[in-house]
């Protein structure tokens, strides 16, 4: 009976940390945890002239999933950087067996992203903002930097693809830094 409690008690708590946090991440960001389905991270994948070996940074990289599935298919070096507790175990958990991952807990904003190959994003609008200062302030070069579904506000990508060509939708912007 105690023993019952116990366990219910703990799972509450445990529940309440992980909501708590991931409302706070999303005040503190503006930026939900929202994961992308398989088909978006299939035509992400598709659309990138990823060659093996390269380097890849995914900014908030949720569970991990685009970065394992990029691993599996061109064996990238890929880190990745997440604030939302539940989406960082998750995504430890899914790639701890990857030697070529690493996933930081922590802001991205305050991440190296100077040597990268690929960086990549899915945030929101105001996230946006942030970013672009950075690339500007910090001229980001020879580097790739891709964003799904939100654009840098005020430079034109290099390259346009949709996921769904005919209604315009899952736009993947590409600027070639
Ligand atoms: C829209 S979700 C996308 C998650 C993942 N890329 C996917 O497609 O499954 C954005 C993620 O970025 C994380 N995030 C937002 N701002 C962040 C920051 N400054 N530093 C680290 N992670 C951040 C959020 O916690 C969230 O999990």
């Amino acid at each position: 009976m105690l023993i019952g409690l116990i366990i219910i008690l703990l799972v509450v708590l445990v529940t309440a940390i992980i909501v708590g946090w991931s409302f706070f991440v999303l005040w503190r960001t503006g930026v939900p945890f929202v994961t992308m389905r398989r088909y978006e991270n299939e035509f992400v994948l598709n659309s990138l002239d990823i060659k093996p070996g390269q380097t890849f940074l995914d900014l908030g990289c949720g569970d991990g999933r685009l970065l394992k599935m990029l691993a599996d298919k061109y064996q990238i070096n890929g880190t990745g950087y997440e604030l939302n507790i539940w989406a960082y175990w998750r995504a430890k958990l899914k790639t701890w067996h990857y030697p070529n991952i690493r996933i930081y807990y922590g802001d991205y904003l305050k991440a190296d992203w100077s040597s990268f190959d690929y960086i990549f994003t899915y945030a929101m609008p105001g996230m946006m903002t942030r970013i672009q200062g950075r690339l500007v302030k910090e001229r980001i070069k020879n580097c790739t930097f891709a964003t799904y579904a939100f654009r840098l506000p005020s430079i034109e990508p290099t390259h346009l693809h949709y996921r769904d060509i005919d209604k315009r939708r899952g736009g993947l912007y590409i600027y070639l830094l």
